[in-house]
């Protein structure tokens, strides 16, 4: 029997990975060797997960996360749409994402499932989307870039060059952060020698809560319910008064502002959104109740905060932010999923029975 228990994991390693670095002292993020605020100015999403899948495969066989095979997988996953039943009509959108994901081959090897996986959640979510406004599902094309195309599938229309621009810088910021919840999970189920759609499947469940990526629709919300600076101060007491958190401030490792923060308010900037100057001033507000409240424990605004303020800007609907975050992490739970396969050992950690003694 062990006798101390650890219940958040804090500082405990379980992987040498390859595929990104966080360090929470400094506020950097790395990501298969480049810095993030680099990486998003200067690639594509497909860029980005040629990257990632290659850092998990090291020097094991190549994986073509090319943008014609991207292409080619959101093709394949429309053919699977109406196999989805009722999955896209009832569900909520992480719920039917994990509903979908799962029709996918499993059977197929590691890197084609990967891409295979890739490709489709632009596609289901895109379609669930729409489904939801009562709209019909629009077909992938596969000659566009893979934040193009799923603006295209979610509007109906192409989106403009600064809004594809803006989901591109998007969906690279968030593609991969180390040890997260969700990319744990992904490496205990692959650590089982279960298959990779199965892994990011139950990364997708540990996605969903709101501590970790169910976060920026209530921070949309909360700027709503604010509406103007001059409202922050009082709005935020009243949610600690009321014991609630602030949603978007925060963070498990990174006791200073979060990089991606001021990578997707970069981002976002051309888009003239009338929410940033408010998101702004709120972040401000709440940064400094915050330091007066728990001046030994740094609360700074996490990567949830600008991803609201960005991804409605470019026309998604909230409740598309949490899945539109998979549509990224998924590249980097696959690159996990083969990283851990390769190099990894069963997961399977103790626990300390406090139960009536036999
Ligand atoms: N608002 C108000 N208080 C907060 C807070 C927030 N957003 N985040 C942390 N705190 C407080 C906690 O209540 C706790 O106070 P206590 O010691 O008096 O109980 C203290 O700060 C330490 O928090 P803890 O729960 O140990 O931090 P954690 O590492 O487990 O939590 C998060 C990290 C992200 C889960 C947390 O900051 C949070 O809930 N943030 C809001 C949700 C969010 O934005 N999630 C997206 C993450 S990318």
């Amino acid at each position: 029997m062990t006798n101390t228990t650890n219940p958040g994991l804090e500082g405990v390693v379980v992987a040498d990975t390859r595929i990104s670095d966080v360090d929470g002292e400094r506020g950097r993020l790395v990501i298969a060797g480049a810095d993030v605020e680099q990486l998003a100015a200067s690639t594509s999403f497909e860029g980005a997960v040629q990257r990632v899948l290659d850092a998990g495969a090291a020097e094991a066989a190549a994986i073509d996360g090319s943008p014609a095979a991207l292409g080619a997988a959101r093709a394949a996953a429309w053919e699977v749409l109406p196999r989805l039943g009722d999955a896209l009509d009832q569900l909520d959108g992480m719920d039917a994402l994990r509903a979908a994901l799962g029709h996918l081959r499993s059977d197929a090897g590691e890197a084609r499932a990967a891409i295979a996986a890739i490709g489709a959640a632009p596609v289901f979510v895109a379609a669930w989307s729409r489904r939801r406004a009562g709209q019909p599902p629009v077909a992938p094309d596969p000659a566009l870039g893979h934040a193009a195309d799923y603006l295209r599938m979610t509007l109906g229309r192409a989106g403009t060059a600064s809004c594809v621009r803006a989901l591109d810088a998007y969906l690279v910021t968030v593609i991969d952060h180390a040890m997260s919840a969700s990319t744990f999970t992904a490496r205990v189920i692959a650590s089982t020698h279960a298959d990779l759609i199965s892994a990011v499947v139950g990364a997708v469940g540990a996605l969903k809560g709101p501590l970790h990526g169910g976060a920026p629709g209530p921070v949309l919300d909360m700027l709503d319910a604010i509406g103007a600076p001059a409202h922050a101060e009082a709005w935020l007491l009243g949610e600690l008064a009321a014991g609630r958190r602030i949603m978007g401030m925060g963070h498990r490792v990174y006791r200073v502002r979060d990089p991606r923060a001021a990578v997707l308010e970069q981002a976002v900037r051309p888009l003239h959104s009338p929410r940033l100057e408010l998101a702004r001033a709120v972040e401000h507000a709440a940064a400094k109740i915050l330091r007066d409240r728990k001046p030994d424990r740094p609360l700074a605004a996490n990567v949830e905060f600008f991803t609201a303020v960005l991804l409605d800007a470019v026309g998604l609907p909230r409740e598309q932010f949490a899945p539109t975050f998979a549509v990224s992490r998924i590249a980097g739970w696959s690159a996990h999923v083969i990283e851990q396969r390769r190099t990894g050992r069963l997961i399977r950690p103790a626990s300390r029975y406090i139960g009536n003694a036999a």
